[in-house]
């Protein structure tokens, strides 16, 4: 069985955990688009581990991760991710973990374009600033570097020649900064070639004799729908396809092999970085949820911005991705409040909005029409059991399975392992 799991919000839903939780089920593990902007947190006994570039899955022993040609590979990055599961006395195999040659590779001039640009712009877009959106541009302008020229110095020479003529330039007419060096790049570049070498090989062919022999794939999303490129609340967005259809480009496997896709929501809403966010709290509701829910970004540390659950975003989600089960994590997060608001609906110059809005203007200026109930006030965190949740509680996801019109399957009640629902 394939499954893809992704994210229904703006990141964050807890993808981490689920995947955790699902790559026992599964004989690989493959990410899909992204870079090391992503941050997945795993929380295994009283260890705590974040992931960036790596699947999750590389704790299950046995298992192997894959890295697909639609991610895009910051090589000291992950390298240095390697080195810090190797000082956990987790070690990163070649048999167990393999990268695509056709994946592309964040450069330095990347890292550093990343921030100019955010600095050039009056309105923010919130970057990780890990050099995603310029290496992906470099990848659509056919200029990028792949993985696999990493191992080829003659290639290597040219293409980063050809970069840097061009580079060079705009950094230094355009941002006035000091050029990049040919000789240094050129040199750190080849030895990461070196170093990652044995994980290289041809991801698509590898995946899809996997799938001839039966073998059963977990394809993880990283951020969500709405920081996908084109559906999502553009510009303040990831430069990759983070829906669904993000697996086929990003992986090489077609859509006729995914048999099942699996969401994450959060029981409410956050979004890191800018953007409209319609539900977000003005109240001090904001630093209660943030404080309980530990809503500080895994790769930036910036805290979230958080608010109610939004039934209109998340039921464009499930239809987008098509997606078959739901996984609402961090129900316990909720667990003190008083009164829970849902929407399910938006409010703009007087019309009301069932479906979300493509218009910027209306999405920035909508006002959220909520449906409130009141809240279970226990703790949910020892709960196993759907039936043993508080009746509200209960209440409460089946009126957002109704709304959203989707199986919700899932169930987290906290961090760990362990506390989670299967219904
Ligand atoms: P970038 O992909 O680093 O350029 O960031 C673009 C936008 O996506 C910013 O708002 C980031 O905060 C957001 N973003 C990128 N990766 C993640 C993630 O893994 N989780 C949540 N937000 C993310
Ligand atoms: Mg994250």
């Amino acid at each position: 069985m394939n499954v893809v799991v992704v994210g229904a919000q703006w990141g964050d839903e807890g993808k981490g955990k689920l995947i955790d939780i699902l790559s026992e089920h599964a004989d690989i593990t493959v990410r899909y688009q992204g870079g090391n902007n992503a941050g997945h947190t795993v929380v295994v006994g009283e260890k705590e581990y974040i992931f960036h570039l790596i699947p999750s899955a590389i704790l299950h022993k046995k298992k192997v991760c894959v890295i697909g040609n639609g991610v895009v590979i910051d090589p000291k990055a992950l390298l240095g991710e390697i080195e810090g599961l190797k000082k956990k006395k987790i070690e990163v195999k070649a048999s167990q973990f393999k990268i695509s040659g056709l994946a592309h590779v964040v450069m330095p001039y990347h890292r550093i374009l990343d921030g100019l640009r955010e600095s050039k712009r009056k309105t923010k877009i919130g970057t990780t600033g890990r050099g995603i959106g310029p290496c992906y541009a470099d990848k659509v302008a056919r200029c990028g570097i792949r993985v696999i020229d990493l191992l080829n110095p003659r290639i290597l020479k040219t293409k980063l020649q050809d970069n840097l003529a061009e580079k060079n330039d705009i950094f230094a007419e355009v941002y006035g900064q000091k050029q990049f060096s040919f000789a240094s790049i050129y040199k750190e570049y080849l030895e990461y070639g070196r170093s990652l070498k044995p994980y290289i090989c041809d991801t698509a062919l590898y995946l899809n004799q996997a799938i001839d022999s039966k073998k059963s794939i977990l394809f993880e999303g990283a951020q969500g729908t709405f920081l996908d490129i084109d559906f999502g609340t553009y510009p303040f967005v990831t430069s990759s396809n983070s829906i669904v259809g993000g697996v086929c480009s990003g992986t090489g496997v077609a859509p006729t092999r995914i048999d099942r896709v699996i969401a994450c929501v959060k029981a409410y809403t956050t979004r890191v970085g800018e953007g409209p966010f319609p539900t977000e709290f003005s109240t001090g509701l904001k630093e209660e949820i943030r404080a309980k829910g530990n809503e500080f970004g895994a790769t930036t540390g910036r805290p979230r911005r958080c608010g109610w659950f939004d039934s209109v975003l998340v039921r464009y989600s499930v239809m987008i991705n098509g997606i078959d089960d739901l996984a609402i994590m961090k129900l316990d997060v909720l667990d003190d409040l008083k009164e829970i608001h849902i929407c399910t609906g938006y409010r703009y110059k007087g019309k009301l909005f069932h479906d979300f809005p493509m218009d910027f203007e209306v999405l920035s200026n909508a006002k959220p029409v909520y449906e409130r109930a009141p809240g279970w006030q226990s703790s949910t965190r020892g709960i196993r059991k759907f039936e043993k949740l508080p009746v509200n509680a209960q209440k409460y996801i089946n009126r957002l399975q109704a709304l959203l019109k989707v199986r919700i399957k899932y169930i987290s009640v906290g961090s760990k392992r362990d506390e989670f629902i299967v219904r």
